[in-house]
């Protein structure tokens, strides 16, 4: 499939239909670090639905506060700007992760549980790798596999294809993706994420996360880093990262150890335990 296939997907991808319209505002906002407060928290208690989820989650036993937090802005008083724009991202797009089984084994929910894991795995390894995108790692990784809904959309009969190819071993998801349909979810993901006009190394960190080392940036290496963690870990559909290996080269270019995969997988249970609150 060549870039014009490609274009024609990305045109009829109507996610863009569910997004909350302030949903890519506030993704904006948060990469942006001259974030103007004001906007944020008008945009977000602009949606009623988007305040429930962000004071449900700080009112979860993840955060153990002393006190009940009936406000975003005692919300934020507390936990402080960035855990509010993560928490608001989080439940801004969880909309379009809705409804039934797209084809069979893939399911929108599981395919949410899974991108929140690797959204919180991914902003622990930036930190650990001190990187200065860590809360881009965040959305990244939230969005990293957004290419999968479209896909399941438009071309349902490969990706029943492909999942099934996958899962009796033939090869890796991605491989077999550009087998069957010519294209990736990466590659879409990557041009959904130019479509909403996010910045251009978070689009290319989406699009090479399953291949990190020909795209050479090192947000996709975090990316392949937590998705292959997040795999390990089974929390919900990960069947796109099976069987992928993380390599001394991959975690160069993410500027991550081994041990520093060690300590995420130890942090992994508590990541999980704030991500069922997230649900
Ligand atoms: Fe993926
Ligand atoms: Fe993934």
């Amino acid at each position: 499939m060549g870039i014009a296939q490609l274009d024609t997907i990305l045109r009829g991808t109507k996610l863009s239909a569910s997004l909350p319209e302030p949903t890519t505002r506030i993704a904006q906002l948060a990469n942006d670090p001259n974030c103007n407060t004001l906007e944020l928290l008008r945009l977000i208690t602009s949606d009623p639905v988007l305040v429930s989820r962000i004071l449900k989650a700080v009112n979860s036993t993840y955060y153990s506060l002393p006190q009940k937090i009936g406000s975003v802005e005692r919300a934020i008083a507390f936990l402080g700007l960035k855990a509010i724009k993560n928490l608001a991202l989080a439940g801004g797009f969880q909309g379009m992760f809705s409804g039934p089984e797209l084809v069979p084994g893939i399911r929108p929910i599981d395919l949410w549980q899974h991108s929140l894991t690797v959204g919180a795995a991914a902003r622990d390894l930036a930190r650990m790798a001190k990187s200065a995108y860590v809360e881009e790692a965040f959305t990244a990784g939230i969005l990293h596999d957004i290419g999968m809904l479209s896909l399941c959309q438009q071309l349902a009969d490969p990706m029943r294809q492909v999942v099934q190819m996958t899962k009796a071993g033939v090869g890796l998801f991605s491989a077999i993706e550009l087998r069957v349909m010519g294209v990736t979810h990466s590659q879409v993901g990557g041009g959904l994420a130019r479509q909403w006009k996010f910045p251009e190394f978070l689009a290319e960190g989406i699009a090479g996360h399953h291949e990190p080392e020909s795209s050479g940036q090192p947000l996709a290496a975090i990316l392949f880093v937590a998705d292959s963690l997040a795999s390990e870990s089974d929390s919900g559909f990960s069947l796109t990262a099976a069987g992928q290996k993380i390599t001394p080269e991959i975690l160069q270019l993410a500027g991550l150890t081994e041990a520093n995969c060690d300590e995420l997988r130890v942090e992994m249970p508590n990541l999980l335990q704030l991500i069922s609150h997230l649900m």
